[in-house]
């Protein structure tokens, strides 16, 4: 890959930038608006959206994919204490608006607690806890490009399901004949274990935590950025039985990951001991990156 210049690392303001715009795609009351219609105003936000998506769609080939993963998932970087990783998540300051937006950890809170207050199981809300940790990868000078974003399969034809399709026309995967039929590198409901995901916050935290939590919190880390399957079942010819049967929990997840945002931060410090046993409960002393 050529080297890349600021505004390709970072043309977001937030990575919060991202997940409003997913927000405003898929609105809480369901109303699916069609994309001209959300889309239609200039606004430097938009814009920053659009140049991200070009990047994520022009830079995430197979080989970024199997590159990211030989080198992250030796988790090499750091190691340390959960709750100081998830201090260390919310050293990610960027140019958004400090009085209207969340901090990282006020966000997990918010999401947690929300799954907490109907009554969802430890481990479902353990999972809300830390399901952005991930998004240390930028804390490591990953593009914003390589840690957020819809995740999609790489090694196979991108789905014109996926937001800014267009943008794929420049991703060399997209004229290389092994990578470009409907099925790719795949089969026929080959089954997700099988298959590569774009890179990203989802697929890095799941190999942190995959010997630790239960399966359905595993999909639901994975898999909760993959809105052109959990949305738009753009690609039901490679999941199988099973990935169906756990896509339910992905689907009881992101309504809380999307729609918990409250202007009101949680108070951190009253929160601490009971997710403090949570991690103490599910997880191990310290969290190697
Ligand atoms: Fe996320
Ligand atoms: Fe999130």
């Amino acid at each position: 890959m050529e080297s890349l210049n600021e505004n390709e690392i970072a043309p977001l303001s937030s990575l919060d930038v991202w997940e409003d715009d997913v927000l405003k795609r898929y609105p809480e009351d369901g109303t699916k608006k069609a994309k001209e219609e959300f889309r239609n105003y200039d606004s430097p936000e938009n814009d920053s959206v659009r140049e991200f998506y070009r990047l994520n769609h022009k830079y995430q080939t197979y080989d970024n994919v199997l590159a990211k993963k030989a080198n992250f998932l030796k988790f090499d970087k750091k190691e340390m204490p959960w709750w100081d990783a998830m201090d260390y998540l919310n050293t990610l300051v960027d140019d958004s608006d400090p009085d209207t937006s969340l901090d990282q950890l006020q966000h997990l809170l918010q999401t947690a607690e929300a799954i907490r207050a109907d009554g969802h199981p430890d481990w479902f809300v353990l999972t809300g806890f830390i399901h952005d940790l991930g998004k240390v990868l930028c804390l490591f000078g990953e593009p914003q490009w390589n840690v957020v974003g819809d995740t999609f399969p790489v090694g196979c034809k991108f789905s014109d399901k996926i937001v800014f399709p267009e943008f794929f026309a420049a991703n060399p995967d997209n004229d290389d004949e092994r990578f470009n039929t409907k099925y790719g590198v795949y089969t026929h409901q080959c089954g997700l274990d099988n298959i590569h995901m774009s890179w990203g916050h989802d697929e890095y935290l799941y190999h942190i935590t995959k010997d630790y939590l239960p399966e359905p919190a595993l999909y639901m880390i994975r898999y909760h950025s993959f809105y052109s399957q959990h949305r738009e079942n753009a690609y039901d010819h490679l999941l199988n039985a099973h990935d169906k049967e756990m896509f339910k929990w992905v689907d009881k997840f992101n309504p809380y990951d999307l729609y918990s945002k409250s202007p009101k931060p949680p108070v951190v410090a009253e929160l601490k001991p009971y997710y403090e046993d949570l991690i103490a409960k599910y997880l191990p002393e310290t969290v190697k990156l």
